[in-house]
């Protein structure tokens, strides 16, 4: 496996391999991985014949009392689980290499950035994009992978990929979730032991939700009972439980075919996502 630090370091390697016609799959991460990114790389590696993860904390995408200095981080031992996973190269450059100018140019994710967690991380998706325009012109890769954990992001990097002509296929890749069905993130080692034991009742409220959902269709009552749950059974603050169209994340109609039920969680220390997407039709 090669880590690559530059930009040009990286885009002469992945020129080569252009030249030899070899297909390249790509996981972009912020590192400090689990076994939810280890899946993507799974997907990736049966699609293409090379696999590129880039592991960089994007501070593009953190507000500016978000958790971006505390975010974990442990290169050493990412690069041996992302070697053992069968990654073949890693892309890990510093913020100065990322961002060495701001020529003030910006990109704006649109509607689909204005509910769920793009309400109450103003700016984040923006911070997303704009990152993923920049590592896929460096990785030029034929296929790159996302998780559902992060539905949303997801949802709008399929559309700036489809509205601005990106040549990759996006691929979709469910959800990891622990034995006791906690979605696994890389910031669930900023729960306290108490809110770890807590954090099950997270997928329990959304599974209960989805049966309410579509039993009743009844969206109000389905938010209910997702906020109840997990207020009653945690020391969680509710940040949103939203049921939405996907992946347009508009409100669910008639025509809707999927919905997605997503709520995310204050904790003390850190704020946890989660969702189900369920078929209507
Ligand atoms: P990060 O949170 O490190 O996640 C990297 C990828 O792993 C994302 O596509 C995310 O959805 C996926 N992932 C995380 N936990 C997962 C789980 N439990 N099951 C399945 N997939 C999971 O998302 C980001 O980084 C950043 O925003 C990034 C896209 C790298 C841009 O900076």
């Amino acid at each position: 496996m090669n880590v690559y630090t530059t930009k040009t370091d990286m885009r002469n390697r992945i020129s080569s391999l252009i030249r030899e016609g070899k297909s390249i799959g790509f996981v972009p991460t912020m590192g400090f991985l689990h076994e939810g990114h280890l899946s993507l790389v799974e997907h990736a590696r049966k699609e293409n014949e090379i696999v590129v993860m880039s592991i960089f904390v994007n501070p593009a995408q953190f507000g500016p009392t978000e958790d971006f200095d505390t975010y974990p981080r442990d290169f050493e031992r990412d690069a041996k689980m992302a070697e053992t996973a069968g990654v073949d190269i890693i892309f890990h450059p510093s913020a100065e290499e990322m961002y060495p100018f701001d020529g003030g140019i910006q990109i704006i994710a649109g509607n689909q950035s204005k509910a769920l967690c793009g309400a109450s991380r103003p700016g984040h998706f923006d911070g997303v994009l704009k990152v993923i325009a920049k590592l896929f012109h460096i990785v030029s890769p034929s296929r790159a992978y996302f998780g559902m954990k992060d539905a949303q992001q997801l949802a709008i990097v399929e559309t700036f990929v489809r509205d601005y002509d990106f040549p990759v296929e996006i691929r979709r890749v469910p959800i990891v979730r622990e034995g006791d069905g906690v979605a696994k993130s890389s910031r669930n080692v900023r729960l306290t032991d108490l809110e770890r034991q807590e954090a099950p009742i997270i997928y329990q409220a959304l599974s209960k939700g989805m049966e309410e959902y579509l039993t009743t269709q009844d969206v109000q009552k389905t938010i209910h009972v997702v906020a109840a749950k997990i207020e009653e059974n945690s020391s969680g603050k509710i940040d949103y439980v939203s049921l939405l169209d996907y992946p347009s994340l508009q409100p669910a109609n008639e025509d809707t075919e999927q919905v997605l039920l997503a709520t995310a969680v204050y904790f003390e220390k850190v704020r946890l996502i989660d969702n189900i997407i369920m078929s209507t039709k």
